[in-house]
């Protein structure tokens, strides 16, 4: 047997489970925080009874259907009673609790409905889950389920020492619920002020109760926190009723609530109507609609992006939305504050083409996580002296450099500084993406850290970083800075002199070049020198403004291209033209009537002119793509896009500079070459279903070092299939195309 703490605390939990009259104390179990350690994983608990989801209902219509088909799957007729209850649908996330002879034995989340995460050592350190069942009468076993969730006051608390910490704020409440209750360290969960309402039971080994109503009643007796604004209803009208109330209190309610659900109280006419595949029949989720309010558009600030993309965001009056108070939106671009942007649900223009002015009285909703969004504007209570918002043209930082409009292949217009690495911005982007956690990850400096040491001039590009150690004593007389902090600081930077070369490259921040691109270059290349090496000879390959234009023609495909690049390389062109003679007419005669009839087409209707055609093609044969740069840019996960943003990056010479200065203060440490001759060299894996040996990550670095490809779809080009428990569309899809599909054991057996 294992002597873990975990495992000595699960022996302790079945011993006092046994005899609970010999509990001491001083028992483990009942210390908020018991188990503090950490371990690198959840394990999974099976729930006895699955934990189900709850079908939705939008409308009083749809409201009244689900009581209708209750009632005739009943036999009830019209006239006999049939109460339910109505309380708020917490926004949470749903944990059930196992009790054996009143004893807290494991807590698991919901995970997948029939199998979830061990969360038994952090549901102890919630202050409302009774580490023991109070009072008596609870049966010898029981699963009481609930939603765990953090009140508004809360949440605040904890994004602002988020913040504190140098790390990213959540992004609601449940989120940050979510990410506590499933932190590896229970310390860590029992610093965060959790809660928990029970409203629901999974197995129970004896009845414990006749109604809904009295079942709730039972958990309060046995020391839960349980739903105050809990109802009884007779009929749908009730129902409705309290459905607004719950609406008209929701933001002064405290906590994220997004509908009403609506439950038959009687125990034993649930039991009769039972489940439809993932719903109970006896319940159903009445939604609220996306919550809106109005308030005052009071400025459109514009933020500069690391690549230079200035966002134009909306400050708002704040104004309480759905629980949660909003003062800002997001405005997308210039199209979209214009009302020019076309609206994906109707494809007529924005807001019906009204464009947003600063001062304007604007709608706004929120619907779940998305961030808030400006959905109306109420032109009549506009000022008569309100102009138009002038989108900027110059960057707002100090140095004013133009912005020019960048319209992508995607149609999405935005307005680019191009200041670079000049632009005070786009620089503190850049660090902020250098020392994040997909990058270099240093611990204790996030934005606030970075903006503050950029306005002091200590830190101005990545490799000052390195540098701020020769800085100590001046960092000791900023605020919030003692001897520990500015130690563990310089400490957590220390560790990243060496950095792996996918980490090294994507810190560079370079545009197109993600997190995924990086651990591809670096395998392909394997080391600085040659992934540098590499750059230089597809920069000397790069195809020629020439080539492009014809390459993007509609109608001359790549190898018409081939043939006729070839041609005029051969010096094929004999043909003596005057200036003004048409391409339509000597391309038959010129030696390429082969071409095919559409990429003739193509290049007569593009070129009127023989003369600019001639000049065309034979600066494009000049200039096609050279092998390096054909190579370079073939890498799955490159592409020619993020090949060039690499060339043009190592061009400009601030930024050679840049790398040349951080390179003398860290090292990349060469990446393991993928192997070559492993039984899945150059195939493309996908991953489904839960891995319970082994994390995704860990299995996805173990599939790439192998030489194969992961991907996380599966098509026509997938090898394998690797499925675990709970695997649904993915594996559904690899059958049907007749994909090779083996166990996580089978996978472990062929990755060695
Ligand atoms: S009852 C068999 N009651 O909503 C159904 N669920 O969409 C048992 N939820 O997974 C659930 N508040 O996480 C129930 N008062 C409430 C709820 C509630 C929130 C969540 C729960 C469930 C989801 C279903």
């Amino acid at each position: 047997m294992s002597n873990t703490p975990i495992a000595l605390e699960q022996r302790n939990a079945a011993l006092e489970a046994a005899f609970p009259h010999l509990i001491r104390d001083d028992s483990p179990s009942k210390s908020v925080g018991a188990a503090t350690t950490a371990q690198a994983k959840f394990s999974k608990i099976t729930h006895a009874v699955p934990m189900l989801s709850l079908d939705n209902a939008f409308s009083r219509d749809d409201v009244a259907d689900f009581i209708g088909r209750a009632r005739r799957f009943l036999g009830l007729d019209e006239t006999a009673p049939l109460p339910l209850t109505a309380e708020p649908k917490i926004d949470g996330l749903s944990l059930s609790l196992r009790y054996e002879k009143g004893v807290l034995v494991h807590g698991a989340t919901r995970g997948d409905g029939r199998e979830g995460e061990d969360v038994t050592a952090n549901a102890r350190t919630l202050a409302t889950v009774p580490h023991r069942l109070a009072g008596s009468g609870w049966p010898d076993v029981i699963d009481v389920r609930g939603e765990v969730y953090l009140r508004h006051a809360d949440f605040a608390a904890l994004n602002e020492a988020q913040a504190q910490a140098g790390l990213p704020p959540y992004a609601n409440p449940r989120n940050a619920a979510a990410g506590s209750l499933r932190q590896l360290d229970p310390a860590i969960t029992a610093r965060r002020p959790l809660s928990f309402f029970a409203y629901a039971w999974g197995e129970a080994s004896a009845a414990f109760a006749a109604t809904q109503m009295e079942a709730v009643a039972r958990f309060a007796d046995w020391g839960f926190a349980t739903n105050p604004d809990m109802v009884l209803c007779a009929d749908t009208d009730a129902l409705i009723a309290h459905y607004d109330s719950l609406a008209r209190r929701r933001a002064g309610l405290g906590y994220d609530i997004d509908g009403v659900v609506y439950k038959v109280n009687d125990l034993a006419l649930q039991a009769r109507l039972g489940f439809v595949t993932r719903f109970p029949r006896w319940a159903i989720a009445h939604k609220f609609p996306p919550e809106r309010a109005q308030t005052i558009l009071e400025a459109i600030d514009i933020q500069v992006g690391r690549t230079g993309a200035l966002t134009p965001v909306a400050r708002l009056k704040p104004v309480t939305v759905g629980g949660v108070v909003v003062s800002n939106a997001t405005l997308h671009n210039e199209d979209f504050i214009a009302g020019r942007a076309q609206d994906k649900a109707t494809g007529g223009p924005v807001r019906g083409g009204k464009d947003l002015r600063p001062g304007d009285l604007v709608t706004i909703q929120r619907a779940g996580d998305v961030i808030p969004q400006i959905v109306d504007v109420d032109v009549g209570a506009r000022s008569p002296d309100s102009v138009p918002f002038a989108f900027p043209t110059i960057c707002p930082c100090p140095l004013q450099t133009a912005c020019n409009r960048d319209e992508g292949e995607d149609a999405a217009v935005v307005r680019r500084c191009s200041g670079e690495f000049a632009c005070p911005f786009q620089r503190l982007r850049h660090l902020e993406l250098f020392v994040s956690r997909k990058a270099y990850d240093i611990d204790g400096l996030g934005p606030r850290q970075l903006q503050d040491f950029f306005d002091r001039g200590l830190v101005k590009e990545p490799a000052d970083i390195f540098r701020l150690k020769d800085h100590r004593d001046t960092l000791l007389t900023l605020e919030g800075y003692g001897e520990t902090s500015v130690d563990n600081l310089l400490a957590a930077i220390e560790a990243r002199r060496q950095i792996s070369l996918a980490r090294f490259i994507f810190g560079l921040g370079v545009r197109h070049v993600g997190e995924t691109t990086g651990g591809v270059l670096a395998r392909t290349h394997g080391s600085w020198s040659a992934f540098k090496a590499a750059v230089d000879a597809a920069a000397a390959g790069r195809p020629g403004p020439d080539y492009l234009l014809l390459e993007a023609l509609h109608g001359l495909g790549p190898k018409a291209l081939g043939i006729l690049l070839d041609r005029v390389a051969a010096g094929g062109l004999h043909v003596q033209a005057d200036l003004f003679a048409s391409t339509a007419d000597l391309l038959p005669v010129s030696g390429l009537a082969d071409l095919p009839a559409p990429a003739r087409r193509a290049l007569a209707d593009a070129f009127p002119v023989w003369s600019d055609f001639e000049a065309t093609v034979k600066a494009a044969a000049a200039n096609r793509p050279g092998d390096a740069w054909i190579g370079f840019a073939a890498a799955d996960g490159v592409g020619p896009v993020a090949a060039d943003a690499l060339i043009d990056f190592f061009a400009e010479p601030h930024n050679a500079d840049a790398v040349a200065r951080l390179l003398a203060e860290v090292t990349p440490v060469d990446a393991v070459a993928p192997k070559a001759d492993s039984a899945v060299t150059g195939k493309t894996v996908v991953f489904t279903g839960s891995l319970e040996k082994m994390t995704r990550d860990e299995a996805k670095a173990k599939a790439l070092s192998l030489g194969a490809k992961v991907s996380g779809s599966v098509s026509a080009k997938t090898d394998l299939v690797v499925a675990g428990p709970g695997a649904g569309s993915k594996l559904a899809k690899a059958t049907e195309l007749g994909i090779r599909v083996i166990s996580e054991d089978e996978w472990l057996e062929l990755a060695g």
